[in-house]
This record gives structure tokens, C-alpha cells and sequence, in this order.
């Protein structure tokens, strides 16, 4: 564990220093003077006056960013608040996060949006940054006021949770974010063909007795949406893929240059449909988890760059509210604190994708999507930066975790890769409790 005083001027001596621009890792040194970046060597040592915290080979990376957090705050402050999120973020290696506007009340107004901000500046943890609603209140009727949403900060406009059944108002939703240069960013499930249903429909649905969603549910969506982003020629962003059919879908519409992005999350990644057996409520999710030709179909999409970024899509719920009867318990799971580990175990471990192609896609990439700041391993960069071991073995438990609510189904799971902490403009926040 680095027992480490904050610092205004010091040394991160001997890191492994992971740029995702170049797509290198070298061993070297960073100079963080005032919160930001002052040098960069390839020397292991340094000798100098200044404190010198020395990183013993471990992984110093740009912050990662998460561009779909739910923060819970306002409304649902038992679940999350924006303290306790931003704390998570932060044990996860993040130092940048976007949140959701499913709270209470909704993120569809100015003052809402400026309310998030303020008190993520007097209590968060890390940069965030605000999605505001699509519409009114999330519910697809009326379009929200772009112009005055970006003017309060919000960076991008979604109605997560929900898909726009409305084709008409989301084709005017596409139109107005257009000319403000907001991203629309699409939960792309229909509801009619998703109706109560509890996980992926297929073989396992019927063995559990589980009401499915067919892939087609999303997909549907995904071609409507893709197909009014070219009608428009507005930005469009896929949440959470989870289909191979959805990945195709993407990746042809990419090459006759429709403005489309996607993301993926960790568990879609991860982890298949066929782990409800055991019926834990924290893998009732949506999109549901999928069949193993899916995420196939997503890997090979990370690799090919038809999906752009890995978001956690953390969704917090009290225990109270998960343990119910499956049919009744919400969808969502957590996903900070354990993103960086369980992709490195299951993705880098096995082999599927390369260290630095990770990084990558939980820095730059993001930040590309929605262009935010951030991800760059640069000389005159903010000290955002991520110390990770990469082999630490750790389990986590409800007690080393920071997020309020625990809906987690990697607890008392070992896990390879561990994050040690982030300096968040050169200061330092620990992972370990
Ligand atoms: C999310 C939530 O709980 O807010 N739940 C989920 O299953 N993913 C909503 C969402 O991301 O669609
Ligand atoms: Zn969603
Ligand atoms: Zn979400």
C-alpha cells in the first residue's frame, strides 16, 4: 500500500508510464508540479531536491473516465449520493465521470444540471461532468431545452434507462442537439419487446423459467436510432451494446459515415446469461447479459474500434431494493471499483485484448466520444493519473468498497489488477481501505 503525504511538487519515480495515445509503456518518471504535469523522462531515477514518491514499477496511467455513471443524487440518496459516487470513482482509478439524468428530480432543467455541478464541486471526489435529459422528465414526450442545458454545463443528453419510443421526437431530439453539438446518447432496448421480461431471451430463459428480451429488442432500436442519426446527420451514441446483431448494425453503419459511437460495459463484457442460474438479483441488468456468441462479437468489437469506449454504466441499489423476487428487483448493477480489476483478470488475463488497448479504451476513447478533456499522457496535462498494480490480487467485500450500495456480483471474488489510487490534479486519493 503507498503511504503517501499530499504534495504540491514531487516525483512519481519508476513507474511503468502507460501512454494510450502512443500505445506505449515505458519505464520513467513524472515531474507533477501544481497540479499538473511538468515532465516526463525515461529515467527510472531521478535526482532532484523535491519528495520522491518511488512507484516500484507499478502502472501509472491517465485517469480513466467514465462516461455513464448513475449518481443517484437528487432523489435517491439511500442508493448513492454524489460523495460517495465520486469516492467510488475515484478507489476505481477514475478521475473524470459523467453522470445520469434518471435522478429525482430529473436532470431537465438548467438549475438541475448547476445544482449536480455545485455539489460535485463542494463534495465530489473527482471531475464531473452532466448528461442532461432528452425530455421532460424522461418520458419522450416533450424535448428538453438543449440551449440552456449546455449553457448550465451539461455535456451530452441522454434518457437512459429509457428508450424514445416516439420516432418523430427523437428525430427532433437529434435535430435541436445537432445544432447545439450535444450527443444524443441511447438506450437502445423497445419496451414492448422487452415487456417485464427478466433476462436475455433464449435456452436459459426457458431452463430458469425467466421472462426473455430477445436481442431483437435492441436491435430494433439500435437500427431506428441509427437510422434517424444519418437522416439528421446529428451525433449519435450507443449505450451499453450487448448484441452481436447491435455490433453489426454499428459497424456498417460506421462505414457508410453515419456519426455513431458505442460503448460496452465491463459485466456485458464479462460476464453471460447463463450465471442466473443461481438467481442473484445482481445480475438482473439492463440490457440483460447476453449468450458467449455475444460477447464474442463485442470483444472482437472492441478490438476492431466498432465499439469506441468501456463505460461501467454503475447503477447502484440498496440491498433493500434488490432483495425481492427477481421479477420485482431493479435492473443495474455497480461497477467503479471493480471495472479496471475485472477487465484485466477476464479480458487481459485470458488474453483477449492487450494491456495498453484497455487503457485506452477506459481514457482516450472516452474522452474522444464525448469530447471531454483528459486520457493524454502529456507534459502540460492536469495530474490525472491512475497508480495501478497490475498483478495485486484482491476480493472485494462490502468493506473495501466506497459505494453506498453493494449490488455487486464480484463480491468475495478474486480478482488480478489492482488500483492503488489516483492523484486528481497531483493529489492523492487511495483505494485502500
Ligand atoms: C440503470 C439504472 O439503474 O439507473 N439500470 C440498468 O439496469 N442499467 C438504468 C440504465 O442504465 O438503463
Ligand atoms: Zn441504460
Ligand atoms: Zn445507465
Amino acid at each position: 500500500m503507498i503511504d503517501w503525504k499530499d504534495r504540491k511538487e514531487f516525483w512519481v519515480a519508476g513507474a511503468r508510464i502507460a501512454d494510450p495515445v502512443t500505445g506505449r509503456i515505458r519505464t520513467g518518471s513524472v515531474l507533477i508540479r501544481k497540479g499538473l504535469i511538468e515532465e516526463i523522462t525515461w529515467q527510472k531515477q531521478v535526482k532532484t531536491d523535491l519528495p520522491v514518491l518511488e512507484a516500484g514499477g507499478l502502472l501509472l496511467a491517465p485517469g480513466f473516465i467514465d462516461i455513464h455513471t448513475h449518481l443517484r443524487e437528487p432523489g435517491f440518496e439511500d442508493k448513492e449520493t454524489i460523495e460517495t459516487g465520486t469516492a467510488a470513482a475515484a478507489a476505481g482509478g477514475y478521475t473524470a465521470i459523467v453522470c445520469m439524468a434518471n435522478t429525482d428530480p430529473v436532470i431537465d432543467d438548467p438549475t438541475v444540471v448547476e445544482h449536480v455541478l455545485k455539489r460535485a464541486a463542494d463534495s465530489g471526489n473527482c471531475r464531473v461532468y452532466v448528461i442532461a435529459a432528452v425530455t421532460k422528465g424522461l418520458e419522450g414526450v416533450d424535448i428538453c431545452e438543449y440551449h440552456h442545458l449546455k449553457e448550465a454545463g451539461a455535456v451530452a443528453l441522454s434518457d437512459d434507462g429509457k428508450y424514445i419510443t416516439n420516432s418523430q421526437v427523437m428525430r427532433s431530439a437529434l435535430e435541436y442537439a445537432g445544432m447545439q453539438g450535444l450527443v444524443i446518447i441511447s438506450h437502445c432496448e423497445d419496451p414492448y419487446l422487452t415487456n417485464e421480461s427478466q433476462m436475455n431471451e433464449s435456452y436459459w430463459s426457458t431452463k430458469l423459467g425467466l421472462k426473455g428480451a430477445h436481442a431483437a429488442s435492441e436491435e430494433i432500436a439500435v437500427a431506428r436510432d441509427i437510422r434517424l442519426a444519418e437522416l439528421t446527420g446529428s451525433m449519435l451514441h450507443i449505450a451499453h451494446v450487448s448484441t452481436a446483431g447491435a455490433v453489426d448494425l454499428i459497424k456498417k453503419a460506421k462505414k457508410r459515415g453515419v456519426v455513431v459511437t458505442a460503448e460496452a460495459t465491463p459485466h456485458h463484457l464479462t460476464l453471460d446469461e447463463s450465471m442466473l442460474e443461481d438467481y442473484d438479483r445482481n445480475l438482473k441488468v439492463n440490457p440483460p447479459l447476453r449468450g458467449k456468441k455475444d460477447i464474442a462479437a463485442l470483444l472482437a468489437a472492441l478490438r476492431d474500434g466498432t465499439i469506441d469506449c468501456i463505460a461501467t454504466d454503475h447503477a447502484p441499489h440498496t440491498a433493500i431494493d434488490k432483495q425481492v423476487e427477481f421479477d420485482l428487483a431493479p435492473p443495474g448493477m455497480i461497477g467503479l471499483e471493480t471495472s479496471f480489476a475485472q477487465l484485466n483478470t477476464e479480458l487481459v488475463g485470458k488474453g483477449e485484448l492487450e494491456l495498453i488497448d484497455l487503457i485506452r479504451l477506459m481514457t482516450s476513447r472516452p474522452a474522444d466520444v464525448l469530447g471531454l478533456p483528459g486520457g493524454k499522457m502529456a507534459e502540460g496535462e492536469p495530474a490525472d493519473l491512475v497508480l495501478i498494480d497490475p498483478n495485486e490480487r484482491w476480493t472485494p467485500e462490502r468493506e473495501n468498497l466506497r459505494s453506498k450500495s453493494f449490488n455487486s456480483p464480484l463480491l468475495g471474488k478474486e480478482l488480478t489488477g489492482r488500483v492503488q489510487g489516483v492523484f486528481l490534479e497531483g493529489k492523492w486519493f487511495s483505494s485502500i481501505i
